[in-house]
């Protein structure tokens, strides 16, 4: 039995998709407040519900007993209800620590490229929950992924193709590996019960790495239209990151930042020792361009 934290979230309903796929019961964990069409996904596909709230780790003991396996991919950014310190990192550390004492026997931690952040409130967050996990008696997996395609590729945070307006983080010279959401469920789903996933640190990227600069020349390419580029200075995101008004905003700096100074994270062997097939970004692009986005 497999329990998914996150799961109502965006790569949280795509690592369930594939672990139902696979058989074996699936518990995704949900609260009361969670989008009523991502719970009715899951249940769709035949995820069982489990409610638990991150503050009572009665109710996280509850969610893990019985399951052998804890996915996580729970995080509060993007939820301004929502705290770093609550849920990136004191809720997961009581899901580890429930997980550890009801005998979980693997988790499988998603958590963010090593090169990314350093003393912002969730990177502080995220290596915590990573150091504390090694040590937990669990067997334990890292997932690191660079940029999601999904995320920073898209209108909220101002690559907006169909708008003609792309906005960039630096000078946009620096290459990142953009990694497809599903290609990061794929690795989650397989670490699952993967040994070369055991106890093991896993930095996952795109099968190629391209400075936003290149990504936009494709854009043009593919649609045949030029695009007004709008770049964020490295110095402002600097000053957001020690400035910003909340953590979650001091946090999304440092990620922009980040991107601002490049990503490339070499995929071949990793990707070949899983098995997966990578989602090169062109692809990704034409199949987004094909929707209408
Ligand atoms: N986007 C990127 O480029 C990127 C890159 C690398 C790594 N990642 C990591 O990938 C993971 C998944 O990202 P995502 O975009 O799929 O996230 P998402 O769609 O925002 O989903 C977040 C999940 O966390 C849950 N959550 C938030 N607050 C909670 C709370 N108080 N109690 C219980 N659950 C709570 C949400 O549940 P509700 O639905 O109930 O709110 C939801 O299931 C994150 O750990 C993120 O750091 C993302």
């Amino acid at each position: 039995m497999i329990l998914v934290a996150g799961a109502t979230g965006e790569l949280g309903r795509a690592i369930c998709h594939r672990l139902t796929q696979r058989g074996g019961t699936v518990y995704g964990m949900v609260r009361p407040t969670s989008a009523p069409e991502a719970v009715a996904e899951l249940e769709a596909i035949g995820v069982r519900p489990v409610e638990a709230d991150l503050a009572e780790p009665e109710s996280l003991r509850e969610a893990c007993s019985g399951c052998d396996t804890v996915v996580s991919g729970m995080t509060a950014m993007g939820r301004p209800a929502e705290s770093i310190d609550a849920v990136d990192r004191d809720g997961h550390l009581a899901l580890v620590a429930a997980a550890a004492e009801e005998g979980v026997e693997r988790f499988v931690y998603v958590s963010y490229s090593g090169a990314i952040g350093k003393d912002d409130p969730l990177t502080l967050a995220k290596r915590a929950v990573e150091r504390t996990l090694k040590h937990s008696g669990m067997s334990w997996t890292v997932l690191r992924p660079s940029y999601f395609m999904e995320s920073w590729l898209a209108p909220a945070l101002g690559f907006d193709l169909a708008a003609g307006r792309v906005r960039i983080y630096g000078d946009g010279r620096a290459p990142i590996s953009w990694v497809a959401r599903d290609d990061v469920a794929d690795f989650a789903a397989a670490a699952v019960d993967s040994e070369e996933a055991r106890n093991a640190t896993l930095e996952i990227g795109g099968p190629e790495a391209l400075a936003p600069l290149e990504v936009v020349a494709l854009c043009a390419a593919l649609t045949g239209r030029e695009l007004a580029i709008e770049h964020v200075a490295a110095a402002d995101l600097e000053d957001r990151v020690k400035r910003g008004a909340s953590p979650q905003e001091r946090s999304l700096a440092a990620l922009m930042l980040a991107y601002a100074r490049g990503n490339a994270v070499p995929m071949e062997d990793v990707a070949e020792r899983f098995g997966l097939e990578l989602t090169p970004l062109r692809a990704w692009l034409e199949r987004r361009l094909r929707a209408g986005a």
